[in-house]
């Protein structure tokens, strides 16, 4: 969809408006906010993750705990600030306890990820762990078995009648736990970044 700034300025407004109010699925009962997303309307770069966490929760914003700080510097070691990419959720309310979305949860919720994906048109998705991963490759219809076969692949895919490429990489979170998935969450990195300058947007 190709669409001025201003309008999709409007629609995202919109959209960020009906996830407040949204009562879909249990979620909107415990949330204390919801977490929309947040950047660049212009980005070529979206990231997905999971849902949001304790910060994120209290704050209304995408990765601002602990992870979300690793993610900063993740992103800026590739020359790259939040502000320059747009960073989404595949569920918009925290599940309690942070546990795993429920497959109710995803059904109910993904619309609005759907839609800003058509509004952002993004060139390149990275795929934060194993929920978005799983999330586009069954969008796709490539099938997903686990992350340590996929991350730091390219495929160039169409969802939603926007073609770009998707990389899957680890969720930050896993490194905060295990220092060897930092190291890998890098060298995926440097292939978005390689991509990213080959097609003229870094
Ligand atoms: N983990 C996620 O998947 N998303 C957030 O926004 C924060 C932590």
């Amino acid at each position: 969809m190709t669409t001025d700034l201003s309008t999709k300025e409007r629609l995202m407004r919109e959209l960020i408006e009906e996830i407040r109010n949204c009562k879909r699925c249990a979620l909107h009962k415990t949330r204390r906010n919801p977490v929309p997303g947040e950047g660049s309307l212009s980005a070529r770069l979206m990231l997905v993750g999971e849902a949001p966490g304790y910060w994120e929760d209290v704050r209304g914003r995408p990765f601002v705990g602990a992870a979300g700080k690793l993610l900063n510097e993740l992103l800026s070691a590739i020359g790259l600030s939040r502000g320059e990419v747009y960073i989404a959720n595949i569920l918009k309310c925290r599940p309690p306890g942070n546990r795993d979305p429920l497959p109710e949860e995803v059904d109910a919720c993904t619309p609005f990820l759907d839609r800003q994906v058509e509004l952002i048109s993004p060139r390149v998705v990275v795929t934060l762990g194993r929920h978005s991963t799983s999330y586009f490759f069954s969008k796709a219809g490539l099938e997903f078995r686990r992350m340590g076969d996929v991350h730091g692949k390219v495929y160039k895919i169409e969802v939603l009648g926007v073609s770009f490429s998707l990389i899957p990489t680890f969720h930050p979170a896993s490194a905060l736990y295990n220092p060897k998935y930092r190291g890998m969450i890098e060298e995926d990195l440097h292939v978005v970044e390689d991509l990213l300058r080959r097609e003229g947007i870094l």
